[in-house]
């Protein structure tokens, strides 16, 4: 008959391994995520070799490109806010994919910018950055998106050590925040739709907050009870 410590070992390491087995591995999710992301590119190349980009392709395909990259980073900022609200952990295993996704469009829409609109001039550009708010804007956006791209490996991760990299990440907001004011003063008119992106942004980022000071407040609390205990033994 096997005794009380064999069963409840047995039982622990088969509740461990169910879990385990129940748990959703979800490997689609992040091939999934690039795939959808890659659609509005495909449509767009589709639309411009049938000429319908319209009157100014250039300035479309700018435009079109501009928005998906900041589409893409407020996407990747929403994933730990949807964590904290709901306690999905799904959103965590897309948010680099998301940041990248956003990396990689901002850098296209740069390119067309530079080698399209301005003809790989770089005096215009210079001028461009220096002279008009909103270029210089968008342009220290996507100088800041470099180093999270670049560290956003697992092997960067171990190099810089998680506290180091966890602040440098944490840049992702201010690079959001750029894009809706570099989106805001492009627009003439009508300011709701950067105003409704700059609400994603703020959203996630008190969010983000409120769970940290929570989380702070959680931890004193658990530390005061452990001395109160300790002191009454
Ligand atoms: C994270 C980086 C960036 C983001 C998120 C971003 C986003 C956007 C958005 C949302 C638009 C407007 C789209 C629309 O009206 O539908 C736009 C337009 C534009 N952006 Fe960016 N951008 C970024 C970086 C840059 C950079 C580096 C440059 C050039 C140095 C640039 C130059 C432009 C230009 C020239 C336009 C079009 C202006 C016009 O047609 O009047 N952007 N961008």
């Amino acid at each position: 008959m096997p005794s009380r410590w064999q069963t409840c070992t047995r039982a622990w390491i088969w509740r461990g391994i169910s879990k385990v087995a129940t748990k959703p591995k979800l490997y689609w999710l992040v091939p999934a995520t690039v795939t959808g992301a890659l659609v509005p590119f495909v449509l767009m190349a589709y639309r411009l070799y049938q000429h319908r980009l319209g009157a100014n392709p250039i300035a479309t395909a700018l435009n079109q490109v501009g928005l998906l990259a900041l589409i893409f980073l407020c996407a990747s900022l929403s994933c730990t806010p949807l964590k904290v609200l709901f306690n999905w952990n799904w959103p965590l295993r897309v948010r680099r994919t998301l940041g990248l996704c956003g990396f990689f469009a901002a850098l296209l829409h740069f390119s067309i910018y530079f080698a399209l609109d301005q003809r790989l001039e770089l005096e215009p550009v210079l001028k461009d950055i220096t002279k008009r708010p909103f270029i210089a804007v968008g342009f220290s956006a996507l100088v800041l998106l470099v180093p999270l791209a670049w560290t956003s490996t697992r092997g960067a991760l171990a190099r810089m050590g998680f506290v180091r990299w966890q602040r440098l990440h944490r840049l992702a907001y201010v690079i959001g925040a750029l894009g809706v004011v570099h989106f805001y003063l492009r627009v003439k008119a009508n300011h709701a739709q950067p105003i409704i992106y700059g609400l994603i942004v703020a959203l996630g980022f008190a969010l983000r907050l409120l769970a940290k000071l929570k989380k702070s407040r959680d931890m004193r609390l658990r530390a005061g009870l452990r001395a109160a205990r300790s002191e009454s033994t």
